[in-house]
C-alpha cells in the first residue's frame, strides 16, 4: 500500500467563547474522524488545530466582557482546548495565532505577496463613526446585507446567506457598540490583489471533484474576484511591517496559522525544518475541514495567498464543507439560553455517546440538528440496544458457557461462512465511508454490523447448543464468530467512538492500544484462541424519558422566559442543485408569458387556484398551488410564466394544461411577473 502524507486541519476556532456541538458537527468531528482513520490506515497523518485569537470578533466580545483581549483568548483558548480533550480528539497540535512564531509567518506572506506586486496601497472611503472618533472594522458594524438583504447582517459576513463582503458595501451601516450612523472617510489600506489569481484559480479548481456546493461557491467568488483590504486600523493583531497603528486583517492572518501552527510543533519536537515536509512536499494531501461559511477563504483566498509565495507551498486536496447544525431547530447561542450546559451534559453522559450521535446525525448534505429525542433514541436504541446488548450478551454467555475465554473455531456451515462474508463486506463499506467524508453513512454501518451479530446469535440459538452434549464444537464456533464481530465492531466504530471502541477490544482480552494499530492488520487478525476473557461490563446505560424531559423542560423554559416569537436567522436552507442538463434538454421547454383572464379558488382546496390565462395564440386552463400567497382577484389580468407544453393533468377532476412558474423559499412563495411584453411571448 503506497504510504501518504495528509495534513489534515480543521478550522482555528476563535477563542472569543466556548464551543459547543453545534461547532464540532461541521469542522471538528468529521476531522477528527478522517484523522484517527488514516493513521490505522497506515498513512504518515499531521491533524493541526488551534485557536484563531485575532480580529474584531475577538476585541469586540473581549470589550462586551469587560477583559482585555488577551485575557479573553487565553481564557477560551484554555477552556476551548479541554473541551477538545474531554472529547477525545486527536491533534497533532492544538496552537493558536497569538503564538510569537506567527508573526513573523504572516510578515513573511505579506513580504512574498508584496514582492511579486500583489499588493497595493490605495486611499478609499471607510466607515467611521462620529461619535466613537474612529474607523469601525467589520463586526463593529451592523447594517443590511447587500446579497440577501439580511437587516442585521456583520460588517464582513452574512451569518444569514454566508456572503463575504467588505464592510462599506453594506446597506444602512450603524455602529454595534452604540447604533449609531457611520460616515465614510477616506483612509489608507493595503489591498490583496486577488484579481491576479482569476485565472489560476479558476483552472486549478476546474479540475477538483470537491463536493458541488464548494465548488459552485468558490466558482462564483472567482467571477467577480476584487483586490481586498488586508489591514484594518487597531492594536489587535499582527503589526503590519512599516504601517504603524495597522493590523493584518483577521482573515489574512488566520489560515497562515495552519502553518505557523506546524512550525510550532516542529521546533517543539526539535525539528524546526518538519514543517516543510507536509507544506511543501508536492505528494502532501491537504484537507480541510470547514464549516460552509468558511468557504470562499479555503476555496479562493487562503490558495491564492499560497500560490503568491515564493516557497512551493501546498494548496488544499480536499475541502469537505459541512452545512450548519443546530440545537432543536435553532442555532446554538449561550447568551439566549439555547444551548447544553456541558458540565452538565458529561455529568450524565459520555462524550462517544455525543460524538456518535453527532455523527449520526452529521449535516452532511443539509443543515441537520441535535435534538435530545433522537439523542436518546441513538444511546438506547442505536449504542445501547443493538451495539452494547450485542458485546454484553456475547460476553456473558462466554463466561457462563465457555470458560471465560474465546473458544475454539471448528468448522463452518454455510450460515458461518455467510456470517463471515456479510461483516467484510461491511467492514468494505466502513472503509469507504471515512475514506470519503461520510460519516453518516459510517455510523449506520457500524450498527448494521451489530445487528447482523445480533441476528446471527439468535438464530444460532447458542443457548439450545449448551444443553446438547455433543455440540460443543459448534457452540464454541458460533461464540468465536460472534467475537469476530466485537473484533470488526471495535475496529470499525474507532474513528466515531474510540473510547467504547478500545474497552470492547480490551474486553476481548487484548492490552494493546487499538487506535495505534494497523487497520489492515486488525482486520486480518485471528482471534487468539484460549485468550483470557476479563469480566463483561456494560458500556452504555440507559437514558430515560424522564432526563430527557427535563432537558427539554430547560429549553422550553428559556423560550419563554425569553419571548421569542419568530426563530432566530438561522441558515436558509438551499435546495441543492441539480445535476448539469444539455442545452438541448432545456430547448425542450416551451416557457410563455400569459395573461391570467379568470381566476377563482378550486372548491375544498386550501391550496389550488384555477386559472383561465391568455397565450395569445390560444386560452387555456391551468390549475397552480399558489392560493397561499396569492389571492385570486389580485392575479386578473397579471402577466405570468408557464410551462406551456408540459403533459395534461387532472387535477381534483379539473385538466389543467400548463404550469405556472414561481419562486419558493421555505414557506414563502412569489410569482415572476411581466409589465410589457404581451402574452404569449416566448421565455428563452
Ligand atoms: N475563526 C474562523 C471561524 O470560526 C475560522 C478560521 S479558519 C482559518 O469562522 F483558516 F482561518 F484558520
Ligand atoms: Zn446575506
Amino acid at each position: 500500500m503506497l504510504r501518504k502524507k495528509i495534513l489534515i486541519t480543521s478550522a482555528l476556532p476563535y477563542a472569543n467563547g466556548p464551543l459547543h456541538f453545534g461547532h464540532l458537527a461541521g469542522a471538528y468531528l468529521p476531522g477528527d474522524c478522517y484523522a484517527r482513520f488514516m493513521r490505522m490506515m497506515g498513512h504518515d497523518v499531521l491533524y493541526i488545530c488551534g485557536s484563531d485569537e485575532h480580529g474584531v470578533a475577538i476585541t469586540l466580545s473581549a470589550e462586551l466582557a469587560g477583559r482585555s483581549p488577551k485575557e479573553h483568548v487565553d481564557l477560551f483558548h484554555g477552556i476551548n482546548l479541554a473541551f477538545f480533550q474531554k472529547m477525545g480528539f486527536s491533534f497533532d497540535h492544538y496552537g493558536r495565532t497569538t503564538w510569537e512564531g506567527h508573526v513573523k509567518t504572516t510578515q513573511s506572506f505579506y513580504e512574498a505577496l508584496k514582492a511579486k506586486g500583489h499588493i497595493e496601497a490605495k486611499v478609499e472611503n471607510h466607515l467611521y463613526s462620529e461619535q466613537e472618533k474612529k474607523f469601525l472594522a467589520d463586526r463593529y458594524v451592523v447594517g443590511t446585507c447587500p446579497k440577501c438583504g439580511f437587516e442585521g447582517a456583520r460588517g464582513d459576513e452574512c451569518q444569514k446567506c454566508a456572503a463575504s463582503y467588505e464592510a462599506v458595501d453594506l446597506k444602512n451601516p450603524r455602529s454595534r457598540l452604540t447604533g449609531s450612523s457611520l460616515v465614510l472617510r477616506p483612509s489608507e489600506h493595503l489591498y490583496l490583489r486577488f484579481d491576479h489569481f482569476k485565472e489560476a484559480l479558476f483552472e486549478w479548481i476546474k479540475a477538483k471533484k470537491w463536493k458541488e456546493n464548494v465548488v459552485h461557491f468558490a466558482m462564483s467568488y472567482i467571477q467577480d474576484l476584487k483586490m481586498r483590504a488586508i489591514t484594518r486600523d487597531s492594536d489587535w493583531g499582527i503589526p503590519v511591517p512599516g504601517y504603524p497603528g495597522k493590523v493584518f486583517y483577521v482573515w489574512f492572518d488566520a489560515p497562515i496559522g495552519y502553518v505557523s501552527i506546524t512550525q510550532e510543533l516542529a521546533e517543539r519536537q526539535g525539528k524546526p525544518d518538519f514543517w516543510k515536509e507536509y507544506w511543501l512536499d508536492p505528494k502532501t494531501e491537504l484537507v480541510h475541514f470547514i464549516g460552509k461559511d468558511n468557504i470562499p477563504f479555503h476555496a479562493v483566498f487562503f490558495p491564492a495567498m499560497l500560490m503568491g509565495q515564493d516557497l512551493p507551498y501546498k494548496l488544499p486536496d480536499q475541502i469537505p464543507a459541512n452545512e450548519f447544525f443546530l440545537l432543536e431547530g435553532r442555532q446554538f447561542s449561550k447568551s439566549d439560553g439555547w444551548y447544553i450546559d456541558l458540565e452538565d451534559f458529561f455529568s450524565k453522559y459520555t462524550p462517544d455517546q455525543a460524538r456518535y450521535a453527532i455523527a449520526a446525525n452529521a449535516p452532511e448534505t443539509a443543515d441537520s440538528e441535535f435534538s435530545w429525542k433522537d439523542f436518546q433514541m441513538r444511546c438506547n436504541t442505536e449504542l445501547l440496544g443493538k451495539f452494547g446488548n450485542f458485546v454484553h450478551r456475547v460476553h456473558v454467555f462466554a463466561k457462563q458457557t465457555c470458560g471465560g475465554v474465546i473458544p475454539k473455531l471448528g468448522p463452518l456451515d454455510v450460515d458461518d461462512t455467510r456470517f463471515l462474508e456479510s461483516m467484510a463486506l461491511l467492514v468494505d463499506q466502513l472503509e469507504i465511508a471515512y475514506s470519503s467524508f461520510h460519516l453518516r453513512k459510517a455510523t449506520q454501518l457500524i450498527m448494521e454490523l451489530a445487528q447482523l451479530g445480533n441476528v446471527y446469535f439468535d438464530s444460532k440459538k447458542p443457548w439450545q447448543l449448551a444443553k446438547i452434549a455433543d455440540q460443543r464444537q459448534k457452540l464454541d464456533t458460533v461464540i468465536h464468530l460472534c467475537m469476530k464481530c466485537i473484533q470488526y465492531l471495535a475496529l470499525g466504530s474507532m474513528p466515531v467512538i474510540p473510547g467504547t471502541s478500545q474497552k470492547i477490544w480490551q474486553k476481548l482480552g487484548f492490552s494493546s492500544d487499538l487506535a495505534k494499530l494497523s487497520w489492515r492488520e486488525v482486520r486480518a487478525q485471528e482471534l487468539p484462541e484460549n485468550q483470557k476473557l476479563p469480566e463483561p461490563e456494560i458500556v452504555f446505560r440507559k437514558i430515560e424519558d424522564e432526563e430527557i424531559q427535563n432537558q427539554i423542560k430547560k429549553l422550553e423554559k428559556t423560550m419563554t422566559e425569553k419571548e421569542i416569537s419568530a426563530p432566530v436567522a438561522t441558515a436558509i436552507q438551499y435546495e441543492p442543485l441539480k445535476n448539469l442538463i444539455s442545452f438541448e434538454d432545456f430547448e425542450k421547454l416551451d416557457l410563455r408569458v400569459v395573461e391570467v383572464l379568470q381566476a377563482e379558488r378550486v372548491p375544498k382546496s386550501k391550496k389550488l387556484l384555477k386559472l383561465l390565462v391568455d397565450l395569445g395564440s390560444e386560452k387555456r386552463t391551468i390549475v397552480s398551488g399558489i392560493a397561499l400567497s396569492y389571492e385570486p382577484e389580485k392575479l386578473i389580468g397579471k402577466k405570468v410564466l408557464i410551462v406551456a407544453n408540459l403533459q395534461p393533468a387532472t387535477i381534483m377532476g379539473i385538466e389543467s394544461r400548463g404550469m405556472v412558474l414561481a419562486a419558493h423559499q421555505e414557506s414563502s412563495l412569489e410569482l415572476p411577473m411581466l409589465q410589457t411584453l404581451s402574452a404569449g411571448s416566448v421565455v428563452s
